[in-house]
């Protein structure tokens, strides 16, 4: 068997677009083409905007969050969530959403935002959630994308329980899960336990933020005291862990999280612009992915870290030497980890997931074969 490119050697060698990828954090108020946000605004008469050039826009966003900490990361969001307050902008935020998943080749995308923040102009947040829903559900049947809907809850609000019984109110709609987000330092995820023993009390399924912008404690709580099925983050872990004599010795806490293959969603460029991480060199995505816990790239805030999927992919594939191997695994590990229902994540993984990597990999092989990589390995 002859060896494949890996690390730079594969980014050069392979368009990522084509690679078939499952996005589980990104969030919809963050994912806004520059573009829209300027035409929304002008429809809204918002006045907000520094800028109503997009170009210039997508680059004052994308200076405002690369501030080193997650609570100036988060002030780049009162714009476009400004612009989000009607049924027709909603649907067609959440429209856009999916037809850039087409593009970035995501066969599988999870979203999630707070309806609370989109009330201003009058909307319940039922119809706010039914205006989203409309949108991924068009876009769906539009661009043969499966897709799934996160109600968020904001940590530093007094209202998540309703968040959740929103969440559960829409759960055969399309609605797969709930999620606790915002600024992390001084908002502990215990605060909202009432919110949290709802959703458990009705079988329906948890991520939280935690790691992110805090340590193990927010760890720990979000899945000890809240039942989170999965970590929004989660790269503070590595401070539970310890490398003696060139081994990695694992804390109580990051044993659980490996030993019960708790997925996390990992995001490169968000944790380097919120300060969480000082490189993507530096990421613990690496090490983690090493060391078999169950992890898997995600872009977070698109507009905000000036991302994708593809590119996530990269700068790990080139940073940690991945192979498509490598890929592979961290892609049906999202899926196995989605919270679509357990019927639909086999069936992406087969018909969807494992074929695509097969190709890819015969391809790969034949043209190694023809020694085109001879100089790059
Ligand atoms: N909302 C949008 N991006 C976020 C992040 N990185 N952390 C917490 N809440 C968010
Ligand atoms: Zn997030």
């Amino acid at each position: 068997m002859l060896p494949l490119p890996k690390g730079a050697a594969l980014v050069a060698a392979l368009d990522f677009r084509r690679l078939p990828k499952v996005l589980l954090h990104e969030h919809l108020d963050g994912t806004l083409r520059p573009g829209t946000v300027a035409e929304l605004a002008a429809e809204a008469g918002y006045a907000g905007l520094p800028t109503a050039d997009p170009t210039e826009l997508a680059a004052w966003f994308h200076r405002g969050a690369q501030r080193g900490n997650l609570p100036e990361y988060l002030e780049g969001f009162a714009h476009t969530i400004a612009v989000m307050q009607t049924p027709e902008a909603l649907e067609r935020v959440a429209w856009e959403f999916i037809e850039d998943m087409a593009r970035d080749g995501v066969v599988y995308a999870e979203v999630r935002f707070a309806p609370v923040f989109h009330t201003a102009g009058g909307l319940t947040q039922d119809d706010v959630v039914a205006a989203v829903l409309a949108g991924l559900r068009r876009g769906g049947r539009d661009f043969g994308i499966e897709w799934g809907l996160i109600l968020c809850a904001m940590r530093d609000r007094n209202d998540s329980l309703e968040a959740a019984e929103l969440a559960l109110r829409w759960r055969d709609e399309g609605v797969v899960g709930f999620d606790l987000a915002g600024g992390e330092a001084g908002h502990p995820p215990k605060r909202h336990l009432e919110a949290f023993h709802a959703i458990q009390r009705a079988n329906f399924s948890i991520t939280i933020h935690a790691g992110e912008a805090y340590g193990l404690e927010s760890i720990w709580q979000a899945l000890q005291w809240c039942g989170a099925h999965r970590l929004g983050h989660g790269t503070r872990l590595v401070d539970d862990m310890n490398e003696v004599d060139g081994e990695w010795r694992l804390g109580r806490l990051a044993r659980y999280v490996l030993d019960q293959r708790v997925p996390i969603e990992m995001c490169l460029l968000s944790n380097v612009h919120t300060g969480a991480c000082a490189s993507v060199e530096e990421h613990p995505f690496g090490l983690f992915h090493r060391l078999g816990f169950r992890v898997f790239l995600n872009t977070d805030d698109r507009l905000m870290s000036d991302t994708e999927m593809s590119r996530e992919i990269a700068l790990a594939t080139t940073a940690f030497d991945l192979g498509l191997d490598d890929i592979e695994q961290m892609t049906l590990s999202a899926m196995k980890s989605a919270f679509a229902c357990h019927e639909k994540r086999v069936e992406m993984i087969h018909r969807r997931l494992l074929p695509t990597f097969a190709l890819l990999s015969a391809e790969l092989t034949a043209r190694a074969f023809s020694g085109e990589f001879d100089s790059s390995l």
